[in-house]
Protein backbone atom coordinates (compact mmCIF):
# COMPACT_ATOMS: atom_id res chain seq x y z
CA UNK A 1 0.00 0.00 0.00
CA UNK A 2 1.13 3.50 -0.34
CA UNK A 3 2.68 5.62 1.94
CA UNK A 4 2.99 9.95 1.55
CA UNK A 5 5.52 11.09 -0.20
CA UNK A 6 5.85 13.64 2.80
CA UNK A 7 5.79 10.84 5.32
CA UNK A 8 8.95 9.37 3.51
CA UNK A 9 10.55 12.54 3.06
CA UNK A 10 11.13 13.17 6.94
CA UNK A 11 14.48 12.02 8.39
CA UNK A 12 14.89 10.01 12.01
CA UNK A 13 15.63 11.38 14.43
CA UNK A 14 19.60 11.61 14.71
CA UNK A 15 18.80 11.55 18.29
CA UNK A 16 17.03 9.10 18.97
CA UNK A 17 17.47 6.67 15.64
CA UNK A 18 20.25 4.96 17.04
CA UNK A 19 18.43 3.63 20.20
CA UNK A 20 18.34 0.19 18.88
CA UNK A 21 21.93 -0.08 18.66
CA UNK A 22 22.21 1.09 22.77
CA UNK A 23 19.70 -1.25 23.33
CA UNK A 24 20.95 -4.21 21.95
CA UNK A 25 24.46 -3.07 23.68
CA UNK A 26 22.63 -2.99 27.06
CA UNK A 27 20.78 -6.65 26.11
CA UNK A 28 24.91 -7.92 26.34
CA UNK A 29 25.49 -6.77 29.73
CA UNK A 30 27.34 -2.81 28.50
CA UNK A 31 26.72 0.15 30.51
CA UNK A 32 26.09 2.95 28.20
CA UNK A 33 26.52 6.59 28.69
CA UNK A 34 23.54 8.59 27.10
CA UNK A 35 24.98 11.69 26.14
CA UNK A 36 22.76 11.31 22.68
CA UNK A 37 19.43 13.50 24.39
CA UNK A 38 18.54 16.30 26.29
CA UNK A 39 16.87 14.12 29.40
CA UNK A 40 18.22 15.55 32.48
CA UNK A 41 18.83 13.14 35.44
CA UNK A 42 18.11 16.01 37.92
CA UNK A 43 14.74 15.40 39.84
CA UNK A 44 11.46 16.99 39.10
CA UNK A 45 10.71 19.37 42.11
CA UNK A 46 8.44 17.76 44.58
CA UNK A 47 5.05 20.51 44.03
CA UNK A 48 4.52 18.24 40.53
CA UNK A 49 3.91 15.27 42.54
CA UNK A 50 2.14 16.56 45.20
CA UNK A 51 -0.44 18.41 42.66
CA UNK A 52 -1.02 15.40 41.02
CA UNK A 53 -1.71 13.36 44.03
CA UNK A 54 -4.14 15.74 45.77
CA UNK A 55 -5.83 15.88 42.51
CA UNK A 56 -9.06 14.68 43.44
CA UNK A 57 -11.87 14.02 40.45
CA UNK A 58 -14.55 11.34 39.87
CA UNK A 59 -13.57 11.65 35.78
CA UNK A 60 -10.83 12.60 34.09
CA UNK A 61 -12.34 15.10 31.58
CA UNK A 62 -10.57 16.74 28.18
CA UNK A 63 -9.45 20.05 29.42
CA UNK A 64 -9.95 23.30 27.27
CA UNK A 65 -8.33 22.98 23.54
CA UNK A 66 -6.62 26.62 24.79
CA UNK A 67 -5.32 24.68 28.20
CA UNK A 68 -6.89 25.08 31.69
CA UNK A 69 -7.13 28.13 33.02
CA UNK A 70 -4.37 28.07 36.36
CA UNK A 71 -2.00 26.78 33.47
CA UNK A 72 -2.02 29.75 31.54
CA UNK A 73 -1.98 31.66 34.62
CA UNK A 74 0.79 30.16 35.68
CA UNK A 75 2.80 30.48 32.68
CA UNK A 76 1.70 34.11 32.53
CA UNK A 77 3.08 35.21 35.93
CA UNK A 78 5.93 33.31 34.94
CA UNK A 79 6.99 35.82 31.62
CA UNK A 80 5.95 38.65 33.98
CA UNK A 81 8.83 37.36 36.41
CA UNK A 82 11.21 37.44 33.65
CA UNK A 83 9.46 40.89 32.48
CA UNK A 84 7.97 39.46 29.59
CA UNK A 85 4.66 40.52 28.81
CA UNK A 86 2.00 37.77 27.82
CA UNK A 87 -1.54 37.86 29.43
CA UNK A 88 -3.76 34.34 29.81
CA UNK A 89 -5.07 35.02 26.54
CA UNK A 90 -2.07 35.04 24.90
CA UNK A 91 -0.95 31.67 25.74
CA UNK A 92 -2.40 28.09 24.49
CA UNK A 93 -0.64 25.03 25.94
CA UNK A 94 0.59 22.36 24.03
CA UNK A 95 1.87 18.65 24.39
CA UNK A 96 5.73 20.25 24.95
CA UNK A 97 7.69 22.99 23.10
CA UNK A 98 7.87 19.90 20.06
CA UNK A 99 3.47 20.38 19.36
CA UNK A 100 3.59 23.91 19.63
CA UNK A 101 6.13 24.35 17.32
CA UNK A 102 4.33 22.02 14.77
CA UNK A 103 1.12 24.39 15.48
CA UNK A 104 3.63 27.30 14.61
CA UNK A 105 5.49 26.39 11.44
CA UNK A 106 1.21 24.67 10.31
CA UNK A 107 -0.02 28.21 11.30
CA UNK A 108 2.22 30.45 9.11
CA UNK A 109 3.29 28.13 6.02
CA UNK A 110 1.70 26.39 2.78
CA UNK A 111 3.64 24.12 0.92
CA UNK A 112 6.99 25.53 -1.23
CA UNK A 113 7.30 27.98 1.63
CA UNK A 114 10.42 27.96 3.47
CA UNK A 115 11.90 29.25 6.79
CA UNK A 116 15.33 30.56 8.10
CA UNK A 117 17.35 28.71 11.05
CA UNK A 118 21.00 29.19 12.27
CA UNK A 119 22.63 26.39 11.17
CA UNK A 120 23.28 23.88 13.15
CA UNK A 121 20.01 23.32 14.65
CA UNK A 122 17.95 21.59 16.55
CA UNK A 123 16.73 18.42 14.35
CA UNK A 124 13.47 17.94 14.94
CA UNK A 125 12.83 21.43 13.16
CA UNK A 126 13.50 19.72 10.25
CA UNK A 127 10.30 17.21 10.74
CA UNK A 128 8.12 20.43 11.98
CA UNK A 129 8.74 21.92 8.99
CA UNK A 130 8.71 18.66 6.54
CA UNK A 131 4.97 17.88 7.46
CA UNK A 132 4.10 21.28 6.41
CA UNK A 133 5.78 20.67 3.39
CA UNK A 134 7.91 23.85 4.00
CA UNK A 135 11.77 23.95 4.04
CA UNK A 136 14.55 24.63 6.21
CA UNK A 137 16.71 27.38 4.44
CA UNK A 138 20.08 27.57 6.74
CA UNK A 139 21.54 30.22 7.95
CA UNK A 140 25.68 29.73 8.10
CA UNK A 141 27.33 30.05 11.60
CA UNK A 142 30.58 28.86 12.72
CA UNK A 143 32.15 27.76 15.75
CA UNK A 144 35.06 29.92 16.07
CA UNK A 145 32.54 32.84 16.27
CA UNK A 146 30.46 30.69 19.09
CA UNK A 147 27.76 30.24 16.52
CA UNK A 148 26.56 33.97 16.46
CA UNK A 149 24.35 35.16 13.85
CA UNK A 150 26.18 36.14 10.20
CA UNK A 151 26.03 39.97 9.25
CA UNK A 152 22.66 41.24 8.10
CA UNK A 153 23.02 41.11 4.79
CA UNK A 154 23.42 38.01 4.63
CA UNK A 155 20.24 36.58 6.16
CA UNK A 156 18.75 39.11 4.24
CA UNK A 157 20.31 38.10 0.93
CA UNK A 158 18.96 34.29 2.12
CA UNK A 159 15.19 35.55 1.85
CA UNK A 160 13.09 34.89 -0.63
CA UNK A 161 9.07 35.14 -1.93
CA UNK A 162 8.30 31.71 -0.37
CA UNK A 163 10.48 33.30 3.30
CA UNK A 164 8.11 33.11 6.00
CA UNK A 165 9.99 32.81 9.17
CA UNK A 166 13.72 32.95 10.81
CA UNK A 167 13.30 30.60 13.45
CA UNK A 168 16.01 30.45 16.29
CA UNK A 169 16.74 28.08 19.40
CA UNK A 170 18.09 30.60 22.46
CA UNK A 171 19.81 29.62 24.22
CA UNK A 172 20.91 27.28 21.01
CA UNK A 173 20.43 23.40 20.84
CA UNK A 174 22.90 21.89 19.73
CA UNK A 175 25.64 25.06 19.44
CA UNK A 176 24.46 26.89 23.16
CA UNK A 177 25.16 30.18 21.84
CA UNK A 178 23.14 32.99 23.83
CA UNK A 179 21.79 35.45 21.47
CA UNK A 180 22.39 38.87 22.27
CA UNK A 181 20.43 42.06 22.28
CA UNK A 182 21.73 43.15 19.43
CA UNK A 183 21.29 40.30 17.11
CA UNK A 184 17.65 39.86 18.16
CA UNK A 185 17.15 43.27 17.60
CA UNK A 186 18.69 42.64 14.05
CA UNK A 187 16.41 39.80 13.88
CA UNK A 188 13.59 42.36 14.54
CA UNK A 189 14.54 44.86 11.81
CA UNK A 190 14.78 42.09 9.49
CA UNK A 191 11.57 40.55 10.12
CA UNK A 192 9.73 43.68 10.12
CA UNK A 193 10.98 45.15 6.49
CA UNK A 194 10.41 41.77 4.74
CA UNK A 195 7.37 41.31 6.73
CA UNK A 196 7.61 37.78 8.41
CA UNK A 197 7.70 36.09 11.68
CA UNK A 198 10.20 35.23 14.41
CA UNK A 199 9.78 31.64 15.90
CA UNK A 200 11.55 31.96 19.32
CA UNK A 201 11.97 28.72 21.16
CA UNK A 202 13.25 29.22 24.64
CA UNK A 203 12.96 26.16 26.47
CA UNK A 204 16.61 26.70 27.89
CA UNK A 205 16.11 30.18 29.06
CA UNK A 206 17.08 29.47 31.78
CA UNK A 207 20.22 27.59 31.50
CA UNK A 208 22.73 30.58 30.90
CA UNK A 209 26.41 30.80 32.15
CA UNK A 210 29.54 32.86 33.19
CA UNK A 211 27.17 35.74 33.73
CA UNK A 212 25.38 35.76 30.40
CA UNK A 213 22.24 37.88 30.45
CA UNK A 214 19.74 36.42 28.56
CA UNK A 215 17.82 38.41 26.01
CA UNK A 216 14.34 37.37 25.25
CA UNK A 217 12.71 38.01 22.01
CA UNK A 218 9.80 39.10 24.58
CA UNK A 219 11.68 41.74 25.56
CA UNK A 220 12.33 43.49 21.93
CA UNK A 221 9.98 46.64 21.23
CA UNK A 222 8.05 46.08 18.51
CA UNK A 223 7.49 42.72 17.52
CA UNK A 224 5.18 40.74 20.12
CA UNK A 225 2.34 40.21 17.12
CA UNK A 226 5.21 38.47 14.85
CA UNK A 227 7.20 36.61 17.44
CA UNK A 228 5.94 33.49 18.25
CA UNK A 229 7.17 32.34 21.42
CA UNK A 230 7.83 28.66 22.05
CA UNK A 231 7.84 27.46 25.59
CA UNK A 232 8.18 23.99 27.91
CA UNK A 233 8.78 22.77 31.08
CA UNK A 234 10.56 19.76 30.12
CA UNK A 235 14.12 20.74 30.36
CA UNK A 236 13.48 23.93 33.10
CA UNK A 237 11.94 21.67 35.75
CA UNK A 238 13.56 18.18 34.44
CA UNK A 239 9.84 17.29 33.73
CA UNK A 240 10.27 16.07 30.44
CA UNK A 241 7.82 13.36 30.37
CA UNK A 242 4.83 15.81 31.49
CA UNK A 243 4.97 16.84 27.44
CA UNK A 244 3.97 20.11 28.85
CA UNK A 245 4.49 23.61 26.50
CA UNK A 246 2.93 26.64 25.01
CA UNK A 247 2.36 28.95 22.44
CA UNK A 248 2.47 32.41 22.97
CA UNK A 249 1.95 35.68 20.89
CA UNK A 250 0.79 39.21 20.74
CA UNK A 251 -1.45 38.78 17.84
CA UNK A 252 -5.72 37.74 18.05
CA UNK A 253 -5.46 36.48 14.56
CA UNK A 254 -2.68 34.11 14.61
CA UNK A 255 -4.15 32.74 18.12
CA UNK A 256 -7.57 32.41 16.27
CA UNK A 257 -5.83 30.82 13.52
CA UNK A 258 -3.97 28.04 16.13
CA UNK A 259 -6.70 27.54 17.87
CA UNK A 260 -8.11 25.53 15.26
CA UNK A 261 -4.77 23.03 15.45
CA UNK A 262 -5.74 23.11 19.20
CA UNK A 263 -9.26 21.85 19.00
CA UNK A 264 -8.50 19.40 16.63
CA UNK A 265 -5.95 17.37 19.16
CA UNK A 266 -9.54 18.37 21.88
CA UNK A 267 -6.88 19.06 24.94
CA UNK A 268 -3.26 18.25 26.55
CA UNK A 269 -3.28 16.13 29.08
CA UNK A 270 -5.28 17.34 32.36
CA UNK A 271 -3.41 15.69 34.82
CA UNK A 272 0.00 16.61 33.55
CA UNK A 273 -1.73 20.74 33.22
CA UNK A 274 -2.40 20.51 37.09
CA UNK A 275 1.62 18.73 37.70
CA UNK A 276 2.90 21.73 35.73
CA UNK A 277 0.95 24.20 36.95
CA UNK A 278 2.14 23.64 40.06
CA UNK A 279 5.87 23.24 39.00
CA UNK A 280 5.47 27.35 38.62
CA UNK A 281 5.50 27.40 42.01
CA UNK A 282 8.92 26.05 42.61
CA UNK A 283 10.89 28.75 44.43
CA UNK A 284 13.20 30.20 42.29
CA UNK A 285 16.15 28.48 44.62
CA UNK A 286 15.59 25.52 42.75
CA UNK A 287 15.92 26.79 39.14
CA UNK A 288 19.41 28.53 40.64
CA UNK A 289 20.55 25.61 41.79
CA UNK A 290 20.15 23.60 38.40
CA UNK A 291 22.12 25.97 36.62
CA UNK A 292 24.74 25.72 39.10
CA UNK A 293 24.72 22.46 38.69
CA UNK A 294 24.90 22.41 34.79
CA UNK A 295 27.27 25.36 34.29
CA UNK A 296 29.66 22.85 36.63
CA UNK A 297 28.67 19.41 34.40
CA UNK A 298 29.40 22.19 31.40
CA UNK A 299 33.03 23.21 33.17
CA UNK A 300 33.58 19.21 33.44
CA UNK A 301 32.63 17.89 29.78
CA UNK A 302 34.35 20.88 28.18
CA UNK A 303 37.58 20.07 30.17
CA UNK A 304 37.67 16.93 29.68
CA UNK A 305 36.92 17.61 25.56
CA UNK A 306 39.65 19.43 25.57
CA UNK A 307 41.92 17.13 26.99
CA UNK A 308 41.56 14.52 23.57
CA UNK A 309 44.06 15.13 20.90
CA UNK A 310 42.09 16.30 17.39
CA UNK A 311 38.72 17.55 19.53
CA UNK A 312 37.57 20.44 18.51
CA UNK A 313 35.13 22.40 20.45
CA UNK A 314 33.86 25.92 21.65
CA UNK A 315 32.96 26.43 25.05
CA UNK A 316 29.02 26.97 25.20
CA UNK A 317 27.21 29.70 26.85
CA UNK A 318 23.86 28.16 27.52
CA UNK A 319 21.75 25.05 27.33
CA UNK A 320 23.40 21.74 27.92
CA UNK A 321 25.03 20.71 24.20
CA UNK A 322 28.24 20.73 22.95
CA UNK A 323 28.76 20.26 19.51
CA UNK A 324 32.23 18.62 18.89
CA UNK A 325 34.45 17.89 15.40
CA UNK A 326 35.89 14.92 16.07
CA UNK A 327 38.84 13.60 14.44
CA UNK A 328 36.55 10.74 12.99
CA UNK A 329 35.32 9.88 9.78
CA UNK A 330 31.74 9.63 10.28
CA UNK A 331 30.27 10.26 13.63
CA UNK A 332 27.14 8.21 13.11
CA UNK A 333 29.70 5.08 11.63
CA UNK A 334 31.59 5.92 14.87
CA UNK A 335 28.36 5.97 17.28
CA UNK A 336 27.07 2.44 16.06
CA UNK A 337 30.96 1.71 15.99
CA UNK A 338 30.92 2.22 20.21
CA UNK A 339 28.28 0.88 21.06
CA UNK A 340 29.03 -2.21 18.96
CA UNK A 341 32.42 -3.14 19.38
CA UNK A 342 33.90 -0.63 21.99
CA UNK A 343 33.62 -0.50 25.55
CA UNK A 344 35.79 -0.24 28.93
CA UNK A 345 35.21 -2.37 31.94
CA UNK A 346 32.18 -3.20 30.10
CA UNK A 347 31.03 0.32 29.47
CA UNK A 348 30.68 2.59 26.27
CA UNK A 349 29.17 6.12 25.54
CA UNK A 350 26.56 7.01 23.00
CA UNK A 351 26.24 11.11 21.48
CA UNK A 352 24.54 12.00 18.80
CA UNK A 353 25.34 12.30 15.11
CA UNK A 354 26.23 15.64 14.20
CA UNK A 355 25.04 15.30 10.80
CA UNK A 356 20.61 15.41 11.49
CA UNK A 357 21.62 19.17 13.09
CA UNK A 358 22.75 20.42 9.62
CA UNK A 359 20.51 20.83 6.27
CA UNK A 360 23.60 21.43 4.23
CA UNK A 361 24.74 18.01 2.47
CA UNK A 362 27.89 16.89 4.10
CA UNK A 363 28.12 19.26 7.08
CA UNK A 364 28.57 17.79 10.55
CA UNK A 365 29.95 14.30 9.72
CA UNK A 366 32.83 14.03 11.70
CA UNK A 367 30.87 16.15 14.66
CA UNK A 368 28.80 14.85 17.66
CA UNK A 369 26.87 16.56 19.64
CA UNK A 370 27.07 15.96 23.16
CA UNK A 371 24.60 16.43 25.73
CA UNK A 372 25.44 17.33 29.84
CA UNK A 373 22.93 15.68 31.12
CA UNK A 374 24.63 13.55 33.76
CA UNK A 375 26.63 13.91 36.62
CA UNK A 376 29.97 15.05 36.72
CA UNK A 377 31.44 11.36 37.70
CA UNK A 378 29.98 10.02 35.29
CA UNK A 379 30.64 12.79 32.31
CA UNK A 380 34.72 12.38 33.29
CA UNK A 381 33.72 8.28 32.84
CA UNK A 382 31.88 8.63 29.71
CA UNK A 383 34.62 11.13 28.55
CA UNK A 384 37.41 8.99 29.32
CA UNK A 385 35.58 6.25 26.95
CA UNK A 386 35.34 8.75 24.49
CA UNK A 387 39.31 9.74 24.28
CA UNK A 388 39.85 6.10 24.01
CA UNK A 389 37.55 5.29 21.52
CA UNK A 390 38.73 7.55 19.50
CA UNK A 391 42.31 5.98 19.77
CA UNK A 392 41.60 2.51 18.85
CA UNK A 393 38.49 3.86 16.23
CA UNK A 394 39.36 2.37 12.70
CA UNK A 395 38.05 5.04 11.07
CA UNK A 396 40.24 7.57 12.99
CA UNK A 397 40.95 10.75 10.52
CA UNK A 398 44.86 10.38 10.94
CA UNK A 399 44.59 6.32 10.56
CA UNK A 400 42.74 7.14 7.00
CA UNK A 401 45.57 9.80 6.15
CA UNK A 402 48.47 7.42 6.54
C1 LIG B 1 15.50 23.45 21.19
C2 LIG B 1 14.39 22.55 21.59
N1 LIG B 1 13.14 22.93 21.34
C3 LIG B 1 12.09 22.17 21.66
C4 LIG B 1 12.28 20.95 22.27
C5 LIG B 1 11.07 20.14 22.56
O1 LIG B 1 10.93 19.75 23.87
P1 LIG B 1 9.57 19.28 24.52
O2 LIG B 1 8.65 18.83 23.44
O3 LIG B 1 9.95 18.20 25.45
O4 LIG B 1 9.04 20.48 25.21
C6 LIG B 1 13.56 20.48 22.53
C7 LIG B 1 13.81 19.14 23.11
O5 LIG B 1 14.89 18.66 23.22
C8 LIG B 1 14.65 21.31 22.19
O6 LIG B 1 15.91 20.95 22.42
Amino acid sequence: MRLSERIKALTASPIRRLIPYADAAKAKGKKVYHLNIGQPDIRTPDEYFDAIRNFKVDTIAYADSKGRTEMRDAISGYYKSWDINYERDDIYITNGGSEALSFAVQTICDAGDNILVPEPFYANYNTFTKTALASIVPIPTKAEDGFHLPAKSVIENLINSKTRAIWISNPGNPTGAVYTAKELEMLVEIAKKHDIYLIADEVYREFTYDGERFTSMGHIDGALDRTIMIDSVSKRFSACGARIGCIAIKNKEFMAQVLKLCQGRLSVSTIEQVGAAALYKTPKSYLEEVNKEYKSRRDTLYTELKKIDGVICEEPKGAFYIMAKLPIDDSEKFVIWMLENFDINGETTMGAPGGGFYATPGLGINEMRLAYVLNNADLIKAANILRQAIAAYPGRLEAIKA
